[in-house]
């Protein structure tokens, strides 16, 4: 059942767990999907780029509506991640999304010498927010914000991170009016999120909960880059650096504990995917059926979102 964020996201801010948002590419992330959420009675959000739904020629959201029909107990949102501009959004709305995020906290259009985005000025990210949130509202689309940036694809100009700054969420949310908002706690996207301590800012949840007691709070850059699975694509053939780090599961509790309620995970889903499919074309060699590497990906998938939704205390929440 198609909903937006808000009832899956209220229900998860009461009973304390936070629903997965995971981002897809392809049929079979999408089956994998659906197929853990189902077999675990989990909510849950299905996360797609601009550049994912580019690659697959805007067909996503049909893959994703046709499957929903054989999954029907599972209350799920199809969400854009990352909208970069109003485009991106309204695009999102002609598709049949139920939700969208508007990054509006970096301006996507500029880079620096250095090839990064550099941050919006709060009151830019405020405008072009509001903007999404009156184009989402008459339709029952809910709107995910966010104030402060991450690293990775949100590297900013001056230093690599913007941490969330409490006081400034509560302003942003108060005049945008969006559904939800990811905050900046010191996570980053991809592989390489730390390079000491694996430490989140927890305090900063605290601080924004206790100024924004209803907003249900977002965590992005949230994979946990699993050892295992960087083992396996390691041996292989994958490049992939021992530096490679992730957010301990460990953290990603406390964090919910304190009121974090949708948590991104893309970069685990490409690892488990690839490590999967490098093993399979090393034990299966001279062979072409491509459905072997596809469906050992998809079966490693669903292995790894069974595992995020236990560890997400979304199980039988469904
Ligand atoms: O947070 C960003 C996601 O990992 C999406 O990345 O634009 O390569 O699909 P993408
Ligand atoms: P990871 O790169 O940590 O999986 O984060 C994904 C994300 O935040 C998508 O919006
Ligand atoms: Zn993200």
């Amino acid at each position: 059942m198609l909903v937006s964020l808000n009832p899956l996201l209220q229900k998860a801010f009461c009973g304390k767990f936070a629903v997965p948002a995971f981002n897809v590419n392809s049929m079979e992330m999408v089956q994998a999907v659906f197929s853990a959420a189902e077999k675990a009675k989990s909510p849950v959000i299905i996360g797609v780029s601009p550049s994912a739904l580019e690659y697959s020629a805007d067909l996503l959201p049909s893959i994703v509506f046709a499957h929903a029909k054989r999954f029907s107990k599972i209350p799920f949102a199809l969400h854009l991640d990352h909208g970069k501009n109003f485009d991106d959004c309204k695009k999102a709305v002609s598709l049949g999304f139920s939700s969208v995020m508007i990054d509006a906290s970096i301006d996507y259009e500029k880079k620096d010498f250095l090839g990064k985005h550099p941050a919006r000025k709060f009151s830019e990210n405020v405008a072009r927010t509001k903007k999404v949130v009156a184009l989402a509202r008459s339709k029952g689309i809910s709107v995910e914000g966010e104030i402060g940036t991450l690293g990775g694809i949100e590297d900013a100009t001056n230093s690599s991170v913007h941490l969330t700054d409490p006081e400034e969420a509560k302003k942003f949310v108060e005049e945008t009016g969006i559904d939800a908002l990811a905050i900046a706690i010191g996570t980053s996207h991809g592989a390489y999120k730390f390079s000491g301590n694996p430490k989140l800012k927890l305090e900063i949840i605290k601080q924004t909960r206790k100024l924004l007691p209803k907003m249900p709070l977002v965590l992005h850059g949230a994979s946990s880059v699993p050892k295992p699975i960087v083992e396996q694509c390691k041996k292989f053939g994958l490049q992939i650096s021992s530096e490679a780090q992730g957010v301990p599961v460990s953290e990603i509790k406390k964090a919910i504990s304190f009121g974090i309620c949708k948590i991104n995970i893309d970069t685990d889903a490409r690892l488990a995917f690839m490590g999967a499919l490098l093993q399979k074309a090393h034990d299966y060699q001279g062979q072409i059926d491509l459905r072997e590497y596809f469906g050992a990906g998809r079966t490693a998938l669903e292995k790894l979102y069974g595992q995020k939704i236990k560890d997400f205390g979304s199980a039988n929440k469904a």
